[in-house]
């Protein structure tokens, strides 16, 4: 393909891109079909100058090694995913004190956030609080076996442990918490939640998703993997998708019991489910703690811009723990301000519910949160505020 040809399907795409940017939701690339199928420069990621915050990806990673094993094991990747698999399990199993057998892998932790919302759901409700991340209990009320039972909201969006067990009556089977939680961004105190968790979970299972753990200011003492060792009914599910960068090549995991990941199986396809670059992308930044920091520190960094922007512009946010931050506009419509903002190429989230006036922005290149900050005057000023 000449240059000039591919560099007008580039272009193309480019402004279709944006203007999917312009008019549509979450997903960044909603390009009709004909022109995606025609165009032999498919992206992978925001199209140059669209600022991507939408999804919570951390675009840091994937870390150098992760890349370059990422790129031998395509070579491979006419043959299914071998030893890898195995080895990465081992890893897990080293750091968390545990076995090959306390761990489920799949594709991105949402695989095993489903298996587990489906297995769980034939027994009885999923109780959560009022926002958290449901997106993989909500498969099980879509196939008509489920129900999610939630609190009400709460004045300041922490999660409020008193009534989320008092909630545990006898037809919810499990307890779901994402710590920090996603959208508000805040984390329980750990020890409380360690207290909840001990108790709660002779009542019902425990889920704690930790999906965004590493980001936390002290991710082990945050992390309640040791409940397992200690032989309570709880799950704990973590990924790659995070810190480590890697949210396309979809790796994440849940720590259970030998007996409860061995039930868990049943609803996935282990290790047959996986893909070989993306395992070996996990492999080789499992342990790399250089690149861990370094991709904390960026997403910190970017963190301290949003809220720097958000107090210049009056506005107030949640405490974030996390990559992202939950934006209390007053009395902004959150749908508004997300039209408002991806006019301006920058890419967040709108309404939670009836949150209507949350806004979730997660960080990002420090460049592509610059446009954030820079676009916030801007979009206030055009929403009248
Ligand atoms: C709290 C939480 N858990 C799990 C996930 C699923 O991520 P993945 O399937 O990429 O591991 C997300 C994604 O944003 C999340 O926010």
């Amino acid at each position: 393909m000449s240059f000039q040809l591919s560099r007008r399907r580039f272009l193309g795409q480019s402004s279709l891109v944006a203007a999917a940017a312009a008019v549509g939701g979450g997903q960044l690339v909603t390009m009709a079909p004909r022109a995606q199928a025609a165009s032999m420069d498919l992206r992978y990621g925001p199209a140059t100058g669209v600022a991507k915050l939408n999804a919570n990806e951390n675009p840091y990673g994937p870390s150098r090694e992760a890349v370059a094993a990422m790129t031998a094991a395509i070579n491979q990747g006419a043959y299914y995913v071998g030893p890898t698999v195995p080895m990465l399990m081992d890893m897990i199993a080293e750091r968390n004190g545990l076995t090959r057998d306390h761990i489920s892998l799949s594709g991105g932790s949402s695989g095993v956030l489903t298996s587990l919302a489906i297995e769980k759901s034939r027994e009885g409700k999923i109780l959560g609080p009022d926002l958290f991340w449901d997106t993989t209990s909500k498969k099980a009320v879509a196939q008509g076996i489920g129900e999610i039972k939630r609190l009400p909201k709460t004045k300041d969006l922490t999660v409020d442990l008193d009534a989320l067990y008092n909630a545990i009556t006898d037809d919810v089977a499990m307890v779901q918490i994402c710590n920090p939680n996603n959208p508000t961004a805040i984390m329980s105190d750990p020890d409380e939640l360690r207290a909840f968790c001990i108790k709660a979970s002779k009542k019902c299972t425990v889920l704690v998703d930790e999906a965004y753990n590493e980001i936390t200011d002290n991710p082990e003492k945050n992390s309640m993997v040791s409940l397992i060792n200690e032989g309570h009914d709880v799950y704990v599910a973590k990924t790659f998708s995070k810190i480590y960068g890697m949210a396309g090549m979809r790796v994440g995991y849940m720590m259970a019991a030998p007996e409860k990941i061995e039930a868990l199986e049943r609803f996935g396809m282990g290790s047959y489910a996986m893909n070989q670059a993306g395992v070996a992308g996990a492999v080789a930044s499992y342990n790399d703690q250089k690149f861990v920091e370094y991709s904390k520190k960026k997403i910190w960094e970017a963190r301290d811009m949003i809220n720097d922007a958000v107090k210049k512009n009056g506005l107030t946010a949640a405490p974030s723990q996390t990559s992202f931050v939950f934006v209390n506009l007053g009395s902004l419509n959150a749908e508004t301000f997300r039209q408002e903002m991806a006019k301006q190429n920058v890419l967040i989230r709108g309404i939670y519910q009836d949150y209507t006036n949350w806004s979730r922005v997660s960080t990002g290149r420090i460049p592509d949160v610059q446009r954030y900050v820079d676009a916030l005057p801007r979009v206030l000023e055009a929403m009248g505020a």
